[in-house]
């Protein structure tokens, strides 16, 4: 596992450099949606993880968010890549952005990268081995008051389509804390989580890449991961709440709107 842990490191490290090639030019920006863009960094990042993997692990799936799952649901190895996290950020010129590599075996994140070029931040967890920023342990805040916390959520996409509860739970929770950021990339609001710059996040309509890794470094760091109901959150499902453990509850019983079931 230490393999397949400094491996991921070295990539993650390598596909930040390469997203800081294009930083500082103009980009070339595609549309998947209208407000959902993808520039050259995106492909780049991605074209040099999957090669990097592919010529180590040639047997192993990747699920990488611009080309899909490589080899089939059967293989039990998958790399999970989001080769630039904070792409609206990164295309406007702001220095939010991340890449995100984790690694899920049997249905299990065993491991996670994810690392800021910009600010040289690499944060990391190995299951069982605890989380790190640069190679040093880190923890979750001890904040136990939702109106002393500093929150994170994001918006899908699709929010203009399709605002509600998006909006409800944002204006909920905003009356409860003492702040909230939206600051545009999913993966590192969890790894400020993680080492307590954050004390929650919340956030819906994420997919698989933009959490498999944070979500393991917050655990690590000895946070607590759920739905928003308060059930084990799973890569695949759709809400992510992650908070220090102090104010899960808390914030489960903001989120929770009319309508919603809690078992
Ligand atoms: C997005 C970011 C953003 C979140 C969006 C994600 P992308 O990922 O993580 O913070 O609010 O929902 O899709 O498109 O920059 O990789
Ligand atoms: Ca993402
Ligand atoms: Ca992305």
């Amino acid at each position: 596992m230490e393999d397949f842990y400094q491996f991921a490191l070295e990539v993650a490290h390598k596909a930040g450099e390469e997203v800081m090639r294009f930083f500082f030019k103009p980009h070339q920006i595609s549309y998947k949606g209208e407000i959902n863009l993808v520039t050259e960094a995106d492909l780049a990042s991605e074209r040099l993880i999957k090669k990097s993997i592919c010529a180590k692990y040639p047997q192993h799936a990747i699920l990488a968010e611009e080309s899909g799952l490589k080899g089939g649901e059967e293989i039990d190895i998958r790399w999970i890549i989001d080769p630039l996290d904070g792409t609206t950020n990164f295309a406007h010129g702001l220095p939010w952005f991340c890449v995100s590599i984790a690694l899920e075996i049997k249905k299990e994140i065993v491991l996670g990268a994810i690392y800021s070029p910009v600010l040289k931040e690499m944060f990391s967890a190995l299951k069982g081995h605890g989380a790190f920023l640069n190679g040093k342990p880190i923890k979750v805040s001890q904040t136990q008051k939702l109106i002393k916390a500093l929150l994170a959520t994001g918006f899908p996409y699709d929010v203009q389509q399709h605002p509600e509860p998006v909006m409800t739970r944002f204006h909920r929770m905003i009356m409860h804390a003492r702040g909230i950021r939206r600051a545009g990339s999913a993966a590192l609001d969890l790894c400020y989580v993680a080492c307590g710059r954050f004390d929650g996040f919340w956030e819906e309509r994420l997919h698989p890449w933009d959490t498999a890794a944070g979500v393991l470094i917050v655990q690590e760091a000895g946070g607590k991961v759920s739905d928003f109901t308060g059930r084990p959150y799973s890569i695949y499902e759709k809400e992510i709440l992650a908070t220090n453990g102090f104010l899960h509850e808390n914030m489960l019983r903001v989120l929770q709107i009319d309508g919603d079931r809690r078992e």
